[in-house]
């Protein structure tokens, strides 16, 4: 098994049989954590990138099965931000340092085209990059979003195990998102996409084609975490992904795309109080700090035990600076784009 990981870190290449031997097998996860940290290094370097997140709305007309945002959960209480205060966040983040700026919300249409274009085109003015977090659009949407500044865009596969996607995401279809996937990219957006780890009914064999998958399609970013069940959703009985599986699959996606950038996700904290240092010591390069102020992060919850609900943006930055400097990593002072080594 260390000789798999030693190829991996020299080739950057497994197949799929091998990275189930490695993600079934629990004795090498140092030595697995070791040379995604080296790999890390050596092409990303030292510097963490800064991700503000502004959770602009927790409405959401689809209805996935694990998220409490959906639909048909009716314990939460919607909110819309309306533009001028989504300025008003990008702004003070901007203020605060933040190089790069994710939208995210449901799945809604009351942010037409024509809205979003507008928003854009204004938080672009702040100098920032621009990361879109917003779902599934028709080409045109993308292309108009493209048009008026948006850099970046994440949309996660959540699992390429077609059957298992399309059980878990009612009405939505395993090759639209592929559709989707396919026109961001030529679009020239920097592609983000991910999985949930630990999905029920979703077997190592699945999370291997995931990273098959990632690399297939060139992503740029790789967002990977844990699932965490909702006691508001249909799956509130099941078990979710552990904290241990999701960092072996940050440091599988580290060894086998050394210079994608990769987010020490949030999720990763829900269930370690060190999860993104952990994270960020197995292959990640990437946090994404909550730049929402307010009351609206704690409408905008995906699974129990979200971080950071009580803190407010100014201290969450300085609170992630103090922990990043603490194992020996810079804050980056750039935009953190992939530089991509042929
Ligand atoms: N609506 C957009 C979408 O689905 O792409 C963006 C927002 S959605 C809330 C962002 C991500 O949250 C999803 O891609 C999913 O992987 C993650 N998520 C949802 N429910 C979760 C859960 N229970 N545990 C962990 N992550 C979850
Ligand atoms: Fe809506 Fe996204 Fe949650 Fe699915 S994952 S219910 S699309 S917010
Ligand atoms: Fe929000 Fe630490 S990052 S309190």
């Amino acid at each position: 098994m260390l000789e798999l990981i030693k190829k991996a870190e020299k080739t950057h290449s497994l197949d799929k049989n091998e990275i189930v031997s490695i993600l079934n097998d629990g004795s090498i996860d140092a030595e697995l954590f070791a040379a995604a940290d080296r790999v890390r290094e050596k092409f990303v370097g030292n510097d963490v990138h800064l991700r503000g997140l502004i959770e602009f709305s927790n409405a959401c007309a689809r209805n996935c099965f694990y998220c409490g945002l959906r639909r048909d959960n009716k314990s939460i209480e919607r909110y819309k931000l309306d533009t001028e205060t989504i300025i008003k966040f990008a702004a003070a983040a901007a203020e605060m340092g933040y190089k790069t700026l994710v939208l995210q919300s449901g799945e809604i249409p009351s942010y037409t085209v024509d809205i979003m274009a507008a928003m854009i085109s204004e938080i672009k003015k702040l100098g920032v990059t621009i990361t879109l977090s917003i779902g599934e659009k028709s080409r045109d949407e993308y292309a108009a979003y493209r048009a008026a500044g948006a850099d970046r865009y994440l949309l996660r596969i959540e699992t390429t195990n077609r059957d298992l996607y399309e059980k878990l995401d009612p009405g939505m279809s395993f090759d639209n998102r592929l559709r989707c996937l396919k026109d961001l990219k030529s679009l020239g957006y920097e592609l983000g996409t991910g999985s949930l780890v630990g999905l029920p009914g979703q077997s190592s064999a699945d999370i291997a084609s995931d990273i098959l998958f990632f690399k297939e399609i060139d992503a740029d970013m790789i967002g990977c975490g844990p699932f965490i069940p909702n006691p508001d959703t249909p799956l509130a009985n099941e078990r979710g992904g552990t904290f241990e599986l999701a960092i072996k699959v940050i440091a599988l996606v580290r060894l086998l795309l050394p210079d994608v950038n990769i987010p020490a996700t949030t999720a990763m904290e829900a269930l370690n109080p060190a999860g993104r240092l952990i994270a960020l010591r197995s292959g990640a390069n990437v946090v994404m700090p909550n730049v929402t102020d307010g009351e609206y992060k704690k409408k905008y919850i995906l699974y129990p035990g979200k971080i950071c609900l009580n803190e407010s943006p100014g201290q969450c930055i300085g609170c992630i600076t103090g922990k990043i400097q603490s194992i020996g990593r810079n804050i980056s002072k750039d935009h953190g784009y992939r530089k991509k080594v042929k």
